[in-house]
């Protein structure tokens, strides 16, 4: 049982120095902003931008947008993936329109000049015809850093940038326990936001405001009597701040106010998880807080044999536990024992009142069960193929809770258009919001070089 005392501990990150600057209005709507920021952060850090399972054959690409760049990602003959601007070295002409694909050839439509997947032109009509030489072996697509991880595909366009393992930091530790490499998206909803790509990020940086927007609590609600899945008070959850500007934010499952009637029965939906996990929900009534460990412990001691292979690598706390990331810059996603929601905002390529945000869910593969995978936008086939829903806000629904932030994020970037608003005012829980703030502006002003890690 060595391996199960290790992980029982989860190691704090260190504190970090936040500043108390100024985050005005301007930061979300300001085109000038929105282009020095591009220049000098967005183009010098590690995006996720592609998952592996989208190109499992050499040939495959999967097209991704960033702001006013697109890139390409395409596997490789020796099974590694490359990553290029997509872009023709002729004369500009994007090479592809479609999000993905597979090719022997990307030939470009304007004059077919063909480039072989690893990026070498190979063939250009006329060649003899090029003052300069024949283009072909010559010429190459642009292309950038590119490495994977957790089944991801991440770009950076700085080739002088240090290695993605470096750049995670303890992200690379924490989410290696999980075997996401082998997890399976069930839910992909991607959605064009009327708001600066920051409003999201800083929604997903606090969860200061989940009573308010998800629980409807009032000013009268009694904050340690809101019913939800997740203990929302700050002083019992958990924030950690990495050096490398990512962040960390453990709730704990919210197994009490909430759990039981009004004679202290276990109610729904935890009475049936206790029941999946062969604990008698009567056991514990009037207890409902003693739950949360007895759905450690059982997990731990049935996981593996349920095919939970994983299980033997993750700590107790993430058998119950809310563990709610943010990577720097733009990727908010909370962990479960088997969940993953992926929540990412890219900026718009011309508008910095608009962004592009996905809402996708991955869950475990575990080998022997056949329930049914809950996401954010419900119950799924574990069998399920789910096609990658693009469309204008509004159209769709996001699933419940996305909703009620998107309602938000809407309203919020017309507050910061107003000459009345004169800048935050944050509260400790909202200290992620500070850092990544400072951590652009250290972008901006020069401050984090390619390598090395950012300044505290
Ligand atoms: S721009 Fe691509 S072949 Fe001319
Ligand atoms: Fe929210």
């Amino acid at each position: 049982m060595a391996e199960a005392q290790d992980t029982n501990i989860i190691a704090s990150w260190p504190q970090q120095q936040l500043g108390d600057h100024s985050i005005s209005g301007n930061r979300y709507t300001s085109r000038e902003f929105a282009d020095q920021e591009f220049e000098n952060m967005w183009t010098k850090v590690w995006l996720l931008l592609g998952h592996e399972a989208e190109l499992p054959n050499p040939g495959d690409w999967q097209r991704e947008d960033v702001g006013p760049e697109s890139f390409l990602m395409v596997r490789q003959k020796d099974g590694g993936v490359k990553a290029f601007y997509n872009v023709c070295q002729h004369r500009g002409n994007p090479l592809v329109s479609d999000e993905k694909g597979h090719v022997k050839r990307f030939v470009c439509r304007y004059h077919s000049w063909a480039f072989t997947p690893d990026g070498e032109l190979n063939f250009a009509p006329d060649a003899d015809d090029f003052p300069e030489g024949n283009p072909c072996g010559k010429v190459r697509l642009e292309e950038v850093a590119c490495e994977t991880f957790a089944g991801f595909v991440w770009i950076n366009m700085d080739t002088n940038c240090v290695s993605l393992k470096e750049y995670l930091g303890p992200i690379w530790e924490d989410w290696s326990r999980y075997d996401l490499h082998t997890w399976k998206r069930y839910a992909a909803k991607t959605t064009t936001l009327p708001c600066n790509w920051k409003v999201v990020l800083d929604n997903f940086n606090e969860s200061y405001h989940v009573p308010t927007v998800h629980m409807a609590a009032t000013p009268a609600t009694k904050r340690n009597q809101i019913i939800g899945g997740v203990n929302t008070n700050y002083r019992e959850t958990r924030f950690d701040l990495s050096d490398e500007g990512h962040n960390r934010m453990v709730m704990e499952g919210g197994y009490g106010v909430g759990s039981t009637d009004k004679e202290g029965n276990i109610i729904e939906p935890l009475a049936s998880q206790l029941q999946q996990w062969g604990i008698d929900p009567a056991e514990y009534k009037g207890r409902p807080e003693e739950t949360r460990i007895a759905l450690q412990k059982a997990k731990r001691k049935l996981g593996p044999e349920r095919g939970y292979s994983h299980y033997e690598k993750i700590h107790d706390e993430a058998f119950t536990d809310a563990f709610h990331y943010t990577l720097f810059p733009n990727f908010a996603v909370s962990v479960w024992a088997d969940g993953f929601h992926f929540l990412r905002a890219r900026p718009h390529p011309t508008d910095p009142e608009q962004c592009i945000f996905d809402n996708w869910w991955y869950a475990s593969q575990p080998h022997s069960e056949t329930a049914p995978v809950s996401t954010t936008v419900g119950l799924v086939d574990r069998d399920a193929e789910v096609e990658h829903e693009v469309f204008n806000v509004g159209e769709q629904s996001m699933g419940k809770t996305i909703d009620e932030d998107i309602a938000v994020f809407t309203r919020q970037q017309t507050g910061f258009r107003s000459r009345g608003f004169k800048g935050v005012y944050l509260s400790n829980q909202e200290s992620r919001i500070r850092r990544y703030h400072k951590l652009i502006d250290d972008y901006i002003d020069g401050k984090l070089p390619a390598k090395g890690k950012p300044a505290t």
